[in-house]
């Protein structure tokens, strides 16, 4: 039972292993995933229509975080819904508007929204590679343990 219990325990951590692996490498494969969703999106974005869930997401991330565009704002022109130089009104702070437009004139968020994205993504694939590496270590401990048990337990049969 005890022998059971430390094999299953070895599997598991295998898996966590495999997983956390398979995660790390897709990184870079994820970040590519997002800017393209991002850059797909861009195109139902509708100024005139904050309640569309496109342009709402668009909205509080650009509010949000103070940025613009993916890379940069000028992702709102090709082949965007915007044309040079009209920019969604959230890139501008709503005092920048100028009847009721943001433009390449005014102040706007100089950042990219991919970038924040990106950045917090990764802040987070650490936290959770973190705390998987730690979860993995107490693992190793309860097999190490079990090991020791199921000896332990043998010998004392044999000694009986
Ligand atoms: C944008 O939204 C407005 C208001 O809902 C609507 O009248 C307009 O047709 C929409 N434009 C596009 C291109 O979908
Ligand atoms: C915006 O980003 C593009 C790459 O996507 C780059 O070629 C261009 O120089 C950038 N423009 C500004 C003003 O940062
Ligand atoms: C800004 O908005 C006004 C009124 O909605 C419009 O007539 C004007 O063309 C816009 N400016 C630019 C640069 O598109």
């Amino acid at each position: 039972m005890v022998m059971m219990f430390a094999v299953l325990l070895v599997v598991i951590l295998i898996l966590e292993l495999a997983a956390g692996i398979a995660a790390y490498a897709l990184r870079g494969d994820l970040n590519e995933l997002l800017k393209n969703t991002m850059l797909d999106t861009m195109h139902s974005y509708n100024d005139s229509n904050g309640k569309d869930i496109t342009t709402a997401a668009w909205n509080d991330l650009q509010v949000n975080e103070n940025c613009c565009g993916v890379t940069n704002y000028t992702d709102w022109w090709k082949p965007g819904p915007f044309e040079k130089p009209l920019l969604p009104s959230t890139c501008c702070e709503s005092e920048q508007l100028v009847n009721g437009n943001c433009t390449e004139m005014n102040e706007f968020h100089r950042n990219g929204c991919f970038g924040v994205l990106s950045d917090s993504f990764e802040k987070n694939v650490g936290i959770v590679g973190g705390v998987g590496v730690g979860i993995a270590f107490v693992q190793v401990i309860g097999i190490v343990f079990a090991c020791c048990l199921s000896r332990s337990i043998r010998k004392g049969y044999e000694t009986v």
